[in-house]
């Protein structure tokens, strides 16, 4: 029974990226071979099945693996959002509010998806969110994420509550990795970690401006601190040690230091922009009034994000707002994406909305949770692939090509 359903998983994936193929079965027929009837559904079969990366047909196949593998404490950091998860759901379902209007008869030979953005060359407009303390998720953590990046030749985004240090990731990436900045209480901890980014080649700091009252769940948070259990407490306590690695060549004590944002306004924009010769991206941006803000305060350039729905449960979708941010800024700095983004489709859409890059977190680390560097590799391919057939079908062959004309954004009262 289980050889029966391999081989009809392996049939699938050859099917999935075979468009040819599909073309010459019966429509349904092929709906129903490649078209997941539920996503969740369709994922926990896939768990029982999923023994190497190369056998996922779609990202969410991933994310079944990885809750199997992680802690339920970790899987919960993964996939929780905040509250009640109005701004989480929002973010997928926003998509389907969003139609395409594809254009036909088009020469879409030579596909190209490459773009440049703030001095730094794409290959790809898919881009590594920064998320935090990958080691909760595979041992070899940012280290494995840098070196699926290096063979896919994707933008990786380092955390700055990363499990690795700036240096080791990036030398891993073997290309100028983007950094993040949650800013702390104490500015000389992030001066000085900016600096270290400086020092390990960074072009850019991205400043994550959301998350002010440390989001997340703390629900779950809580929750999970009850049942808290020896092993957890060794691992957490590793976390102090990084800052003490910082106290030791900053010369201030920062074991008491919070790493949190609550000070955190427009001077401290100003006082990055002065105090460093990165470019600077402001990640967070949800309305057109702050993204007018960024343009005055000389930001280069802007993440629309609602921190994949773990920062406030406003219910707003990031592809809700983006055609406002965009409008907004006017094509003068570039405007970056992210949340809730599964489906090269939904990266078309970004594009053709006017975002110049689409960042991806969860999945990628499902990926990274299921099979390491080789899972982070294989949804950075299927993202792609997808994508590019999308192109192909859209009759766009390249980034530019991809305008508003390409899509209807539904008024809700259809
Ligand atoms: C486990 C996890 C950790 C994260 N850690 C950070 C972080 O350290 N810094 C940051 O700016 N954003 C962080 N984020 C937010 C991501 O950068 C990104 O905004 C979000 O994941 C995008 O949504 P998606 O997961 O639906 O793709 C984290 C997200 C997750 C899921």
């Amino acid at each position: 029974m289980a050889s029966v359903d391999l081989a009809r998983r392996e049939f699938l994936r050859f099917l999935a990226g075979s468009p040819l193929l599909l073309a010459a079965l019966p429509s349904r027929a092929a709906e129903q071979l490649v078209t997941p009837v539920g996503r969740s559904s369709d994922s926990k079969s896939s768990a029982a099945l999923l023994t190497s990366a190369a056998e996922a047909i779609n990202v969410f196949d991933f994310e079944a693996v990885a809750k199997r593998k992680l802690s339920p404490a970790h899987y919960t950091y993964l996939s929780m959002g905040i509250q009640d998860g109005f701004t989480l759901r929002a973010n997928r379902e926003a998509f389907g509010k969003v139609k395409l209007r594809p254009r036909r008869l088009m020469d879409v030979r030579d596909l190209d998806t490459s773009t440049e953005i703030l001095g730094t060359k794409l290959s790809s407009p898919i881009v590594l969110s920064p998320a935090g303390a990958q080691k909760a998720f595979h041992p070899e953590a940012e280290l494995a994420v840098a070196r699926a990046a290096r063979r896919k030749d994707h933008l990786q985004i380092l955390s700055t509550s990363s499990s690795n240090s700036i240096a080791d990731v990036a030398t891993a990436r073997a290309a100028p990795i983007w950094f993040q900045l949650y800013t702390s209480r104490q500015w000389p901890v992030s001066w000085f970690q900016m600096q270290e980014a400086e020092q390990a080649g960074c072009p850019v700091v991205v400043l994550t401006v959301d998350q002010v009252g440390m989001g997340r769940n703390r629900d779950s948070l809580h929750r999970f601190r009850r049942r808290q259990n020896p092993e957890c407490q060794t691992c957490h306590q590793s976390l102090g040690e990084k800052f003490q690695r910082t106290t030791d060549r900053l010369g201030i004590d920062l074991r008491d230091v919070i790493q949190d944002t609550l000070i955190l306004d427009w001077s401290v924009v100003d006082r990055i922009r002065n105090e460093t010769s990165m470019k600077l991206v402001v990640k967070g941006i949800l309305t057109h009034e702050d993204a007018r803000l960024c343009v005055e305060h000389g930001v280069d350039g802007i993440v629309v994000s609602n921190h994949g729905g773990r920062a406030e449960d406003s219910g707003l979708a990031t592809i809700e707002v983006l055609p406002e941010i965009v409008d907004a800024v006017k094509g003068r700095i570039p405007v970056l994406i992210d949340s809730g983004f599964r489906r090269g489709t939904d990266v078309f859409k970004a594009i053709a909305l006017g975002a110049s890059a689409v960042c991806i977190g969860r999945p990628y680390l499902w990926g990274l949770a299921a099979f390491g560097q080789d899972g982070v590799e294989s949804v950075l391919t299927i993202l792609r692939r997808e994508l590019e057939t999308i192109m192909i079908e859209m009759g766009t062959r390249d980034l530019k090509s991809i305008n508003r004309n390409h899509v209807r954004v539904a008024s809700g009262r259809e």
